[in-house]
């Protein structure tokens, strides 16, 4: 009798055994591999980039503004221009992101007509852009004197949710910065041969990193 039951246990025991083998070895790989996803995690924590905030778009913006070259063709003005990279918040580059720009004149004057000084620019396949121009003009805006700006609405058009970083640029130096002004805006400026030369990253949320 005794026996009976010890070898029932056994019997028992022996294939507890095996089914345990057995889910182990079924279970999904990743399960094991938790270590390896807090790497990636913190790899991109390190590598992450700082998107360029966002400020007021202003009253001026207009719609379906052209694709430019030159923003400022035929504008009288000092010339500038402004270049640099595009990239998500993990640094990489982004080709194909539309930079949406529009700014004043050298008096401070918006065309709120036809698209004089409106464009927009396209990274290209290693997320660079250039913008040429001419330097904008400080204007009155009520009882609010604003700095020189540089207006851009900015998108990935592939991007899940498309969301736009709206924002201005602005220039080291300027007398009249408001409270629309954050530091990461301001850029600095050189100047060779007659023309300003300004270098600008801007940093858009790309949620196609996250393979959506
Ligand atoms: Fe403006």
């Amino acid at each position: 009798m005794f026996n009976k039951i010890l070898s029932q246990t056994l019997l028992k025991s022996f294939f507890l055994v095996i089914l345990i083998l057995f889910t182990l070895l079924t279970l999904p790989s990743n399960v094991f591999s938790q270590d390896s996803i807090r790497l990636n995690e913190n790899k991109q924590i390190e590598q992450s980039c700082e998107l360029t905030p966002s400020t007021v778009q202003g009253p001026y913006y207009k719609e379906n503004s052209p694709f430019k070259q030159d923003l400022a063709k035929g504008t009288e003005g000092d010339k500038l221009v402004v270049s640099g990279k595009v990239m998500n918040f993990n640094c990489e580059p982004i080709k194909g992101a539309i930079l949406d720009f529009w700014q004043a004149d050298s008096q401070g004057e918006y065309d709120n007509v036809n698209f004089n000084l409106r464009g927009k620019v396209i990274s290209d396949v290693n997320g660079n852009y250039t913008l040429k121009t001419i330097f904008p003009g400080s204007y009155s805006d009520g009882n609010l004197v604003r700095p020189s700006h540089i207006h851009v609405k900015a998108w990935i058009p592939e991007n899940p949710g498309n969301p736009s970083l709206v924002t201005q640029l602005y220039f080291k130096g300027d007398p009249n910065m408001d409270q629309f002004v954050k530091e990461p805006l301001i850029i600095n400026l050189n100047e060779k041969n007659g023309t300003k030369y300004a270098n600008f990253d801007f940093v858009l949320e790309d949620y196609r990193v996250f393979g959506n």
